[in-house]
């Protein structure tokens, strides 16, 4: 039988990375067959590289079409090299990110919605998404705290953060899968204690 595939997902700064690393200790500890991964993946290649001048906004001529086609081929040739095979095997994968934060960045930044569904078909769904949702505020102020003040345009700016936060609440109407919304606001163990509780009762 396939194992679970668990995707967390959020606002820059949410709690997203903490959240991942806290679950994977948690399943180590069960002694739980599992893999942590996360997207984007391939730096390297070609389609890395896009991706990654768009994040750095550094030489950033590329239509929010060409990044959605890149995040949208990274994540499929992930799928078929990392997550596919360990699922195959029975293990449990936690991945940081996944299509939802395609449906959510992309079309904030001119993409059209329904084409990036589109593009993202092939893509299997999830056994559970988990949004860690936080405030905009919130989570430029994680983001200033852990970044110690390096700023970035985009991703420290309240105003897109609140965007896409609304984005991800909406994606719970949107998709016909297993969304959960938790509040990421808690301390970071009782946020912890609830995405464990969602993991226990996807394994059911
Ligand atoms: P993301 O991966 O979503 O960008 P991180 O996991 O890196 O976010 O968290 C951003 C910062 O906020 C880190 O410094 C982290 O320690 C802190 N943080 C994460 N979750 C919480 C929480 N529930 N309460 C307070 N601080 C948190
Ligand atoms: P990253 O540096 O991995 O940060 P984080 O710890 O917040 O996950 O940045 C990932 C960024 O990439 C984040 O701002 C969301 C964005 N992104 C997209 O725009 N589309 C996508 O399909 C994916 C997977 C990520």
């Amino acid at each position: 039988m396939d194992g679970n595939f668990i995707v967390i997902e959020g606002i820059d700064g949410s709690g997203t990375t903490t959240q991942t690393r806290l679950l994977c200790k948690w399943l180590e500890k069960q002694n739980k067959e599992f893999i942590r991964t996360q997207e984007p993946v391939k730096e390297d290649l070609h389609i890395g590289k896009v991706i990654k001048e768009h994040l750095l906004q550094d030489n950033d001529n590329h239509s929010p079409e060409s990044i959605a086609l890149a995040f949208a081929a990274d994540r499929l040739v992930h799928l078929e090299d990392r997550i596919v095979p360990a699922l195959e095997e029975g293990k449990i994968v936690v991945s940081d990110r996944y299509y939802h934060s395609s449906m959510v960045y992309q079309p904030e930044h001119g993409a059209d919605l329904k084409w990036v569904r589109e593009i993202n078909k092939y893509a299997r769904k999830p056994d559970a998404t988990i949004i860690v949702d936080v405030p905009a505020e919130e989570s430029v102020k994680r983001q200033q705290e852990r970044d110690g003040g390096k700023s970035s345009i985009i991703f420290e700016n309240p105003e897109f953060q609140s965007k896409i936060r609304q984005r991800y609440i909406d994606l719970e109407e949107i998709l016909d899968e297993n969304i959960y919304i938790v509040d990421g606001t808690r301390s970071i163990e009782e946020v912890h204690e609830d995405i464990v509780k969602i993991v226990k009762e996807v394994e059911q």
